[in-house]
């Protein structure tokens, strides 16, 4: 039995709008954190799904002349039905209509409500309708809110309110005393910046005269609740707190994937409302940047989208996985452009990758008509043919990376190897050695040593490109059932391609893209 748990969360996506590439990004770098682990002996448990009560989504509904849950229905679907488009596996699908979810942020909320953090006052205050929130007046950019660009609205009204100053200090302390708690550092110094100025308590309700659409207080049934507070719940309502088997298994390993726009929900209140309801905090927040198009963010208001089915359909899956993971730094910004994606199949998939892959078993093919011929450890000594310390450093370098997110480095870290080994080729020359039979062995080491190369890669690339990694081992003669991936103990261990077995040529795994014609 694994003994070790880990739980990774998604945000839980508004369905007021269709899923973009940005949605697909968190999504697939949380299923790739996830099956890292799970080659790390981790047992995983992968969540995601819909965020689907406030304004914005009766606003979107009144658009397409529906009701907010019917509406709410359709997109939701279009998130679920995107996970195995993109090869996300997930555990779980939570919607925030769920009756258990509700339930869950009512159990919460009346713990909070009883342990005297909060309290009702009327409130004046400005308030971004797009944000669902009010604003505090050092918050906004030259009179308007950051994110909508537009003033807020001067609303007053009484309301619910939660004492997150009461927890101010103990906030500060705990992120300062876990320093993965925020990671990547920049966003836990963005995070205690903000808390160097005094905390507002948040306002958690608002007045059903003007929003029907959420969850009733379940101590003012005149109330519904703020979206951030039942939003956030979702994360153990899904685990099924307080007493379901999966929260006790998984809740201490959590780490939440989120981007940067909604780092104050998840790095503050969120672990507030866990230490006012007596729940153990989160074990870590990874955020990641924005993908950009021309230097505005991907969103469905600026109206810059792209559809990633519409990229997988076109440039393939796995290409669009590695491109998406390759190409951004976790944590900064990264720019989305065709051309950007074209240029990382063509040169990395393409010439490195693909071309080492059907270089080795042509030459296997041409010298030995594709049956494996074992290595000889004495020639290998002797002519220092080895490359299982080069395989060793791209394990190390590609497990390092992982473990912080890093997956742009874990990638490079792999085709570093890759570029190692076309040097191997170019300096032993199999093709001068094969002109001469007494060279047989030699040649058969080198050889051998590449396809083992190559299974080592096709380790690593797993959970980045889970399709490419089973296809390479397939190839190379390795019976993995379907997802049975090498654990990081199994990857450095050569010898695993049987000899004597036969490896065909392969069919080309990532066709270049005829820039002319794209
Ligand atoms: N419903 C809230 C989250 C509640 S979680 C308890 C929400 N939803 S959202 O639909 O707006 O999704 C925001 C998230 O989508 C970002 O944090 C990020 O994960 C992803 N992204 C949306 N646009 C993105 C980019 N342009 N670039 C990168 N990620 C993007 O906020």
């Amino acid at each position: 039995m694994k003994t070790k748990k880990q739980f990774f969360t998604t945000p839980i996506y508004y369905v007021n709008a269709k899923p973009h590439l940005g949605h697909a990004y968190t999504s697939i770098a949380a299923d790739v954190a996830t099956r890292f682990k799970q080659m790390d002996g981790v047992e995983t448990f992968f969540l995601t799904g819909t965020d689907e009560h406030g304004d914005k989504i009766v606003q979107a509904a009144q658009s397409k002349k529906t009701t907010p849950k019917e509406y709410a229905d359709n997109i939701s679907k279009l998130f679920e039905d995107l996970l195995p488009i993109l090869n996300v596996k997930n555990n779980y699908f939570i919607r925030t209509t769920d009756p258990n979810h509700i339930k869950v942020v009512n159990n919460v909320l009346s713990k909070i409500y009883d342990s005297g953090d909060i309290y009702f006052s009327s409130y004046e205050g400005l308030y971004c309708f797009g944000c669902e929130r009010f604003y505090q007046e050092r918050e906004l950019v030259d009179g308007k809110c950051p994110d909508h660009g537009v003033a807020p609205k001067i609303i007053k009204e009484s309301n619910y309110f939660f004492k997150m100053s009461k927890y101010q200090e103990w906030l500060i302390n705990h992120i300062k005393t876990n320093p993965d708690f925020i990671t990547p550092t920049q966003y836990k110094n963005e995070i205690l910046s903000f808390l160097k100025e005094p905390l507002e308590d948040l306002c958690i309700s608002r007045p059903k005269s003007r929003l029907t659409w959420g969850i009733t207080l379940p101590f003012d049934e005149d109330y519904v609740t703020y979206v951030w507070f039942d939003a956030l719940v979702n994360y153990i309502s899904a685990l099924e707190y307080p007493d379901g088997n999966l929260f006790k298994k998984f809740w201490p390993g959590t780490r939440h994937f989120v981007a940067k726009d909604i780092i104050k929900p998840h790095g503050i209140y969120w672990p507030i409302m866990l230490k006012a309801a007596g729940i153990q905090i989160y074990n870590g927040l990874n955020v990641h940047g924005f993908w950009n198009v021309k230097g505005s963010k991907m969103s469905k208001s600026i109206g810059n989208v792209t559809d990633p089915a519409q990229v997988i359909d076109t440039y393939g899956l796995d290409q669009f996985r590695y491109f998406l993971m390759r190409e951004m730094v976790f944590g900064l910004d990264a720019n989305f452009t065709p051309e950007t994606i074209v240029s990382r199949i063509n040169s990395d998939l393409a010439n490195d990758l693909g071309n080492l892959f059907s270089r080795v078993l042509s030459m296997n093919d041409r010298y030995f008509k594709g049956t494996v011929k074992g290595p000889d450890p004495i020639i290998e000594k002797e002519k220092n043919l080895s490359l299982t310390k080069d395989a060793q450093t791209a394990i190390d370098g590609f497990q390092q990376a992982m473990s912080v997110c890093a997956f742009h480095k874990s990638l490079e870290s792999i085709w570093q190897f890759i570029s190692t080994m076309n040097k191997y080729i170019d300096t032993t020359a199999p093709w001068t050695l094969a002109k001469d039979k007494t060279n047989n062995d030699e040649l058969a080491t080198i050889l051998y040593n590449l396809m083992e190369g190559l299974r080592v890669v096709s380790c690593l690339i797993y959970p980045v490109m889970p399709q490419t990694s089973l296809k390479m081992q397939k190839t190379l003669g390795i019976e993995k059932e379907e997802e049975n991936f090498y654990t990081l103990e199994e990857i450095p261990l050569w010898g695993q391609i049987k000899l004597e077995s036969h490896i065909p040529k392969p069919e080309i795994m990532f066709p270049r893209i005829d820039t002319k014609k794209k």
